[in-house]
Formats: structure tokens, sequence, C-alpha cells
């Protein structure tokens, strides 16, 4: 039976990527796709929510949430690495802007109504609605089958400030919150995620311009090529999100460690730092799985089976 999930974005190139694989993946039911702002503002990841799920057109419509703007503001975004648009300069259109229930309130929703242990929420953008959703309805921590997080860093540095990974640093208070609540937790920290490279030859394996899917890809995927080789020098792009998709469609392939972790929120050089108590005798109590290490050769192909296999319609 295929798993229930809800994905929550901030599309996002690789959240993007991330959505069209998990759509057209038979082990995934998904029942919504939340937006929530980080490499793009709210409003435009509402758009960018609505412009994709119209692109790719799944035979299931998930129901689609609305994002808001986070208590403390946005520090930053992701135009460096996915343009203005969040989306590369896509310019997708969107037919219809339909009026949307906010992210939180859709998460509770679906969640109650498939009833307890029956939905995985995977988060690949801030934490934002997660946290708002577990303050809405203080049971939901327990009702949730288990939160995939995309963020976080455990041994190595930051991605947006030399501490902090991108997703923790947008709304640390909200990371905190969903890190100490009371819900079953895996976090894919860059540490595993910045381990997967994909080389420029995936442009000439997506699917045919005249499939949803290959144009989309093939609009996507060239301007992330190009950004990260302007800010990186790099010859092929991360695609952080896609990896925490495969960690619940292919969990064999990671290796996991109980942990306990938390988040920095004020510090002057460490806002948005995870920390984990690692001690030999720790004081805090484990709360999460996290990532340690992964079957990386076989994570790549199975996100390029997932690419260039996906969907013909
Ligand atoms: C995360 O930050 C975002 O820019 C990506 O979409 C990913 O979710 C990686 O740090
Ligand atoms: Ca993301």
């Amino acid at each position: 039976m295929a798993r229930k999930v809800i994905l929550d974005v901030d599309p996002g190139i690789d959240d993007a990527v991330a959505l069209c694989m998990a759509l057209s993946d038979p082990r995934l039911e998904v029942l919504a796709v939340t937006a929530v702002g980080g490499n793009c503002s709210p409003a435009q990841a509402t758009r960018n929510v609505q412009a994709i799920i119209e692109e790719l057109d799944p035979p299931r419509w998930p129901r689609l949430g609305a994002a808001s703007a986070p208590d403390d503001g946005l520090p930053v975004d992701g135009r460096h690495l996915c343009g203005v648009d969040g989306l590369g300069g896509a310019d997708f259109d969107v037919a219809e802007l339909h009026h949307l229930h906010p992210s939180e309130k859709v998460i509770c929703d679906q969640v109650r109504a498939a009833g307890e242990g029956a939905v995985t929420i995977i988060t690949l953008g801030p934490l934002t609605n997660i946290a708002r959703a577990f303050q809405r309805d203080p049971e939901l921590p327990s009702l949730v089958g288990q939160v995939v997080m995309m963020g976080g860093s455990v041994t190595g540095s930051g991605n947006i400030t030399p501490a902090a990974e991108f997703n923790i640093y947008c709304d640390p208070r909200c990371a905190r919150a969903v890190f100490r609540s009371h819900s079953t937790k895996t976090l894919i920290p860059l540490d595993v995620t910045n381990r997967i490279v994909l080389s420029y030859d995936l442009l000439g394996r997506l699917p045919d311009q005249s499939t949803k899917v290959g144009r989309f890809l093939r609009k996507l995927l060239p301007p992330a090529f190009r950004n990260y080789r302007q800010q990186f020098g790099l010859e092929g792009i991360h695609v952080h999100d896609t990896v925490a998709l495969t960690a619940v469609t292919h969990p064999e392939l990671f290796t996991t460690e109980e942990m306990a972790g938390d988040v920095e929120t004020s510090g002057e050089l460490t806002t948005g730092m995870t920390i984990f108590d690692r001690r030999r005798v720790p004081a805090w109590r484990h709360n999460m799985e996290v990532a340690v290490d992964m079957r990386a050769d076989q994570v790549i192909d199975a996100i390029l089976r997932s690419l260039t296999g996906v969907g013909s319609g």
C-alpha cells in the first residue's frame, strides 16, 4: 500500500524536482503539498506550488496549502541558487490562482482525517508550518506517523552561514519547536545531502520534450547548473530535497543514529545552528533519528531513475 505523505515545500528548484519525483512514485500517495516561505517569499512559494501542480497535472491532485509570513520575517532567500522567482525564472503560468487554506490548517486536517500514525510529513523547507500546525492542534505531534526533515548539520558546517543550514536558519524558533515536539522525527542533514552532486549529463537523459515532466525539468534544471557553476565553480548541482525524499522511498539506502538535537535561536554567529549532544554520556534525551551515512551511488541511481523514467503523459 502506498505511504500517505504531505510534502511541505519552499520551491525552490530542488523542492520542485523532489515534488516531481514524489508525484510519480507509486510508493507514495501525496495527500497534500503545502507551501512555506524560504527559497522565495511565502506568496511566491504558494504561487509556485500551484504552478508546479498545474504543470505536472498528476492523475490525483493533492490538496494545496498557502504559506504565510514567519513571525520574524525571512532573514534570507535562495535567489542566488534558485533565481528571483524560486524556479530559475521558469515563468510557469498559473491558470487560476485558487483561494487556498493556510498550510498549517491543511496539515492538521489531513493528519486528523487519515488517522493516528497514518501520515508522514516530509519537510523540504523551513519548519514554520509544522510548528504552527503543532501549536494549532497540540495532539498532532502524536498523531503524525513520522516527520522527515531536510535540514541542519551534525558535524559539518552550514551553507547559509558558517554555522547554519538554510532551512533551519530561515526560522530557527519554529525549528526548535519541532525538534522539541513529541513527534517521531528523522533528520536528513546537510552532511549527508552534500555528498550527492548530479552532473550535467542528466540534461541529456531527461524524458522527451513532448512529455509534461520532460518540459518541466528542462525549464528548471539548466538555470540550476548555471547558478552552481557561477556561485561555487561546481560542474554539477546539489539536490538536497531529492535526497530527503529518497530517504522516505528507499530507507534501506540510509544509515541513521538516534540523537539528541536542538536549535540555537539567538547566537550572534550561531543562530540557526543545529546542536547535538554527542558526549560520551549525553545529558539530553534522544529525540530524533539522524541520517549519518548512505549508499551514495545507489541514492544517485534512485534519483536518476526517478527523473529519467518518470511519467510519459
Ligand atoms: C535546503 O535549502 C534550500 O535552499 C534547499 O531547497 C534545501 O531545502 C538546503 O540547505
Ligand atoms: Ca527546500
